[in-house]
């Protein structure tokens, strides 16, 4: 299966306030950081613990992005250590009706505690912080793109989704 098949994990449009000096193509660290939270994303698949980025490797910027494209990232985990987890980054944009590969990279992820100290990948969570999760359960189909995530996850998008919109009704008296 390809990077591709998989569903992508940031999808965003490129703005003005994007771009570089010059103006003209969007500046590359705009793009890394799209690339480190597709990465986050990929390795948090792997591991209950919070993850924090340690490196970022073979980073090749292909193409210039231009403003107004949809830059799409994919996280494929290629190597799971002791602490760390390493994951494979394309990003591709979608310019009209075309799709053009323009960077792809390597970052390693390691797994914390919640004083930010290595911990072993598969290792229990505390009970203090287990709250906050629950074991997968098997897949489920997501609405928006058809492809397979842990109903878990959608579970915790959906709480997330609905606190923000009460958030928000809130502020807006809505
Ligand atoms: C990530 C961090 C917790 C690692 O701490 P550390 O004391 O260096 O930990 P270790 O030496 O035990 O290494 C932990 C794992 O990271 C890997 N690692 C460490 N440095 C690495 C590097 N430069 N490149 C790739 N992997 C690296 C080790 O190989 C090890 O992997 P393994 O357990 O699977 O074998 C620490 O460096 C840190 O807090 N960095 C800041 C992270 C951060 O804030 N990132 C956000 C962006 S600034």
């Amino acid at each position: 299966m390809s990077i591709k098949d998989k569903c992508p994990a940031v999808r965003v449009v490129m703005f003005p306030h994007d771009t570089n000096g010059t103006g003209t193509n969007i500046f590359g660290g705009v793009i890394l950081s799209h690339m480190d939270l597709a990465g986050g994303i990929a390795a948090r698949e792997v591991t209950d613990h919070r993850v924090v980025t340690v490196s970022f490797d073979k980073v090749v910027f292909k193409q210039p992005v231009h403003v107004n494209d949809v830059l799409t990232c994919w996280g494929e985990v290629t190597h799971i250590g002791n602490t760390s987890i390493t994951v494979h980054i394309v990003v591709e944009v979608q310019r009209k009706r075309e799709w053009i590969p323009v960077t792809e990279g390597e970052a390693v992820y390691v797994a914390v505690d919640d004083s930010g100290k290595p911990v072993p990948v598969t290792s229990p969570l505390t009970a203090a912080s287990s709250t906050i999760t629950a074991t997968t359960t098997s897949p489920a189909a997501c609405a928006a793109c058809a492809h397979k995530h842990s109903a878990t996850n959608q579970t915790g998008l959906m709480t997330r989704m609905k606190s923000t919109l009460a958030g928000w009704r809130r502020a807006w008296r809505w």
